[in-house]
C-alpha cells in the first residue's frame, strides 16, 4: 500500500508489506537520466524497437523500463481461471458483495496520468520512481494498483463496483513478493440525500457484527492529519466512514471468520494511514498466526476524485463556521443546489489474504502451471494447498531383470535382489535429486528359472 505511515509493518511468514514507500526521504529514487538505470536497463532489452502490447504499439523512450519477462505476464488472465485460488477468492469477495457491479479492466497498461496524477500522487512520490514502477515510455506503464481506474469507472455512472485486476511493482525477490500481484478495488458511493439510508444501513450492519465472534479494535479518530474533508457536510461523512468500517469488517469476518480457531474470536484492527486519494484514510490488519497482517488500505474518497469523473458536484455546506477542519473561503466558493455524492473505497491485494487462506507458502506458486498445483483447487472452495515438489515432475519408469534364482540361493531370496541396492544405484547416480523411487510391480509367482522383472518409477 502506498501510505505515509511510519510505524513498523506487521509481517506474514516474514514478508515485509507492501507498504514500502513509507516517507519520501528514506528511498533512493533513481532519475531517468541515471546512468546506472540506463545501463541496466539496456542489458535487459533492446532499447530500439517500440513495445507492441495487446496491439498497441508504445514508443521506446528513457523511461522504458518493462522486460519481456514481465509483459509476458499480462496474458495469463489468472483472475479469469475459475479453479484458481486467485479467482476462487475474487469470487468470495464478489458474492460478499453481491449489488456491486464487478469488472475487469483488459488491459493493465494506463496513463502515467490515471495511475498518479489523476488521483493526487505528488510529483516527488517514490511510486513514481523508474525504481519501483514499470514503465513502457514516459507516459504510459502498467498500472501499479487497480485505483488507476477510479476515475474512468466513476465516470461510466457506476457508484457501486469492484475492480479485479493484475497490478505491477518492481519488488526483491522471495517467498512474499512478486512482481505481478493482484488487487481488488471496491466503492460505493452516494448521493448525501441519501444519508438516512445509509444511517439505516449501518445500524443492520453494525447490529450483524455484534453477533458475530470479531473484537475490532479501533482507536483512530478524526483530526487535523486524517480530516474529514472541507467540502463534507461531517455528518454525512461521519455514516460513509461508518459504512466503510462494518462493510470491511464484515467482508474480513466473512473471509477469516471460518478459519479461526474453535472458540476464538477474530481481532481487526484499524489504522490511520495517509492515501493521496481518501481522507480520513485507514489500513486494516487482521491478527493471524501470532502477528498482524496487514490486509487492505481505503478510506472517504477524496471529493476531488468524483468531481473529476463529473460524478459529483458539491453543494453549499449550511453550517461551514461549525465545521471542523473546513476551509470557510473554499466552502463559499462551492455551488449550492449541484447533486452531491460521497463514497468510500478500498483496495486489496489478493495474494497475500489466498496465501492465509489456501496455505499457499510461496507467492510465486501462483504463476504454475504445474497439474499438481492447478488441480487442487474447485472453484468456490477454500482449501488447504498440499506440498509438493519444487522440481517439476519427472517420471522414469525402471524396469530391469535381476538373475533367475539358482539353486545356491534358493532359500535366500533376499540375497538375491535387495530394493536397496537399486536404490544405491539411483542415489549414486542422481544424488538428492530423486525423491521418490516406488515398486511400481513384481512379478507374484516367480519361476526359478525365469529372470525377475521388477518395475520402479
Ligand atoms: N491503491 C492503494 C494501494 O495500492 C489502496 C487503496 C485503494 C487505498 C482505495 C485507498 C482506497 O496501496
Amino acid at each position: 500500500m502506498w501510505t505515509t505511515k511510519t510505524r513498523s509493518i506487521s509481517t506474514l511468514l516474514g514478508q515485509c508489506s507492501r507498504c514500502r514507500y513509507v516517507s519520501t526521504a528514506s528511498r533512493p529514487r533513481i532519475e531517468a537520466r541515471l546512468p546506472l538505470h540506463t545501463q541496466l536497463r539496456r542489458i535487459s532489452t533492446p532499447a530500439s524497437s517500440p513495445y507492441q502490447i495487446l496491439d498497441q504499439t508504445y514508443k521506446r523512450d528513457t523511461y522504458s523500463n518493462t522486460p519481456p519477462a514481465i509483459l509476458s505476464k499480462i496474458d495469463r488472465r489468472l483472475l479469469h481461471h475459475p479453479s484458481h485460488p486467485l479467482s476462487i477468492l475474487r469470487n468470495i469477495i464478489e458474492s460478499h458483495f453481491s449489488t456491486h457491479t464487478s469488472l475487469t479492466p483488459s488491459s493493465p497498461i494506463v496513463s502515467v496520468w490515471q495511475n498518479f496524477d489523476e488521483l493526487g500522487f505528488p510529483p516527488d512520490h517514490p511510486g513514481r520512481s523508474l525504481t519501483d514502477s514499470y514503465y513502457l515510455n514516459k507516459e504510459y506503464m502498467l498500472r501499479t494498483h487497480t485505483s488507476a481506474h477510479e476515475v474512468e469507472t466513476y465516470r461510466k455512472g457506476l457508484d457501486r463496483w469492484l475492480i479485479s485486476a493484475d497490478v505491477y511493482r518492481r519488488d526483491e525477490i522471495d517467498a512474499s513478493h512478486y512482481p505481478v500481484f493482484h488487487q481488488m478495488e471496491g466503492t460505493q458511493v452516494w448521493p448525501s440525500s441519501d444519508i438516512t439510508e445509509i444511517k439505516e444501513l449501518n445500524a443492520k450492519l453494525q447490529k450483524e457484527l455484534e453477533s458475530c465472534p470479531l473484537i475490532i479494535e479501533d482507536e483512530t479518530t478524526i483530526s487535523s492529519t486524517n480530516p474529514y474533508q472541507p467540502t463534507h457536510d461531517p455528518e454525512l461523512a461521519e455514516e460513509v466512514t461508518k459504512h466503510l468500517k462494518h462493510s470491511l469488517n464484515s467482508l474480513i469476518y466473512r473471509l477469516f471468520g471460518s478459519q479461526q480457531m474453535e472458540g476464538e474470536p477474530l481481532r481487526v484492527r484499524w489504522i490511520e494511514a495517509f492515501f493521496p486519494f481518501t481522507s480520513p484514510s485507514y489500513e486494516v490488519e487482521v491478527w493471524w498466526n501470532g502477528e498482524w497482517l496487514e490486509l487492505l488500505g481505503c478510506g472517504v474518497v477524496q471529493q476531488k476524485t468524483l468531481d473529476q469523473a463529473g460524478m459529483s458536484y458539491l453543494r453549499s455546506l449550511s453550517r461551514p463556521s461549525s465545521l471542523p477542519y473546513s476551509d470557510k473561503k473554499q466552502c463559499q466558493r462551492l455551488m449550492p443546489d449541484q447533486s452531491h455524492k460521497a463514497g468510500w473505497a478500498f483496495g486489496l491485494g489478493l495474494e497475500r489474504i489466498a496465501m492465509v487462506l489456501f496455505n499457499i507458502p510461496d507467492i510465486r506458486l501462483f504463476w504454475s502451471n504445474d497439474k499438481r498445483f492447478l488441480n487442487q483447487f474447485k472453484s468456490g472452495e477454500i482449501t488447504k494447498f498440499q506440498p509438493y515438489s519444487k522440481y517439476p515432475p519427472c517420471y522414469k519408469d525402471m524396469s530391469f531383470w535381476v538373475p533367475p534364482i539358482s539353486s545356491d540361493t534358493a532359500g535366500e531370496k533376499g540375497k538375491v535382489f535387495h530394493e536397496n541396492d537399486y536404490c544405491e544405484i539411483v542415489r549414486e547416480v542422481a544424488g538428492d535429486l530423486v525423491e521418490n523411487v516406488t515398486l511400481v510391480r513384481f512379478p507374484l509367482f516367480v519361476d526359478s528359472s525365469l529372470p525377475l522383472y521388477p518395475q520402479y518409477c
